[in-house]
């Protein structure tokens, strides 16, 4: 196959990434979209991601960058604005984290899915927000924030899970019967009414056009895997934990031959840790642990990085590049990004640091 993926162009900046080095865009301004999601269509990527300022709190939006190489990418503008509207839950100063934007062949319409945290509340609203749009570089219209699947039990949980009573102000944290108790869906049953809390979060739109909803929930215990509507701008009600008590946060997700795979990392805030996969043979599980697929010095933080996506390069058999953010809480607009490719060895994928690489030389043999 042909890659559709135009290389190194002669006349601009970059002819491959630099993991953690200054970014710039084609105006010569570092990157400014954290968290990000990427969409690709007729031979352009498009970059979606969190426009910082020195702090993280969302003043500006979701941005949008775009490039034909992957290498160079040229500034679009905001592709979801925050509302000057005090009243409106995406107000300035709300809190919108990895956007991630999926096309609907249904409807021909663009879709946005986000993590959202209402003004002043923290993190304590753990919604997902949806917002539509004509074009890849929007603009987007806000519709609607939730906790998902409320009133929906999931697929994987007993008669028995469902029926027992437990009270959650009973568990002191961190102790051995509290972890128990979350494993058995604690917070599951503590937010069945009013929707299960959806805070880190990606989209993955798989070969035959379903689209899931990845979701860290249960106090970010707790992965959650959603079957969105034929649309994609709501829940249905098929939905599984993963990993009940696992604490995964970050997650991305790929497909490469029988298998979905998934990366993730632990939960330390903005600070790095050791990033974890997973495959299965079903998007909704079961899902198998693979264990850290960095490897080297470094591995055991990620190279200083937390997942964000996984990018598989079109026209190219098994060239996924791992993308990661090295979160800068002092100064978030300096906030740098990881990029390296995933290769799979013995059916796990694994990440190697490279200084300085180039799809053409790291994926030689995919083409
Ligand atoms: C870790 C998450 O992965 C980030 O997206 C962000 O929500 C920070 N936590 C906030 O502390």
């Amino acid at each position: 196959m042909v890659s559709t993926l135009v290389f190194a162009q002669e006349n601009l900046e970059y002819n491959s990434f630099s993991p953690g080095s200054i970014w710039n865009d084609t105006d010569g301004s570092h990157i400014n979209a954290h968290g990000g999601g990427f969409y690709y269509e007729d031979g352009t990527y498009y970059w979606y991601g969190e426009h910082k300022d020195s702090h993280s709190l969302a003043n500006v939006g979701v941005r949008v960058y775009k490039s034909k190489d992957l290498y160079n990418w040229e500034n679009c503008g905001v592709a979801l604005a925050v509302s000057n509207d005090p009243n409106s839950e995406i107000t300035k100063g709300s809190v919108i984290e990895r956007p991630k934007v999926v096309y609907n062949r249904n409807t021909d319409k663009y879709i946005l899915w986000f993590h959202l945290e209402l003004k002043d509340q923290g993190y304590a609203a753990a919604r997902t927000g949806v917002a539509i749009g004509d074009s890849p570089l929007g603009p987007f219209t806000y519709i609607k924030s939730f906790r998902p699947n409320a009133g929906v039990w999931p697929q994987n949980f007993s008669e028995e899970q469902k029926n027992f009573n437990s009270e959650e102000s009973k568990y002191e944290w961190w102790t051995q019967e509290w972890s128990e108790a979350l494993e058995d869906g604690l917070y599951t049953r503590r937010d069945f009414e009013g929707g299960q809390m959806s805070r880190d979060m990606t989209v993955f739109v798989d070969d035959d056009g379903k689209a899931y909803h990845i979701r860290s929930s249960e106090e970010n215990q707790t992965l959650h895997i959603a079957l969105l509507t034929d649309d994609y701008l709501d829940f249905t009600d098929t939905w599984v934990r993963v990993q009940p008590g696992g604490q995964n946060e970050a997650p991305a997700v790929f497909k490469s031959g029988d298998y979905y795979y998934m990366i993730t990392s632990g939960l330390t805030g903005w600070d790095p840790n050791a990033a974890r996969s997973f495959r299965s043979k079903s998007m909704l599980g079961p899902w198998e642990s693979l264990g850290n697929p960095a490897k080297g010095k470094g591995a055991n933080l990620t190279f200083n990085s937390q997942s964000t996506y996984v990018l598989s390069v079109q026209g190219l058999k098994d060239a996924h590049i791992f993308m990661a953010d090295r979160w800068n809480p002092k100064n978030h607009q300096d906030g740098r990004y990881v990029w390296l490719p995933i290769k799979i060895s013995d059916g796990k994928p694994v990440i190697n640091w490279i200084n300085q690489w180039n799809i053409k030389d790291e994926f030689l043999n995919n083409f």
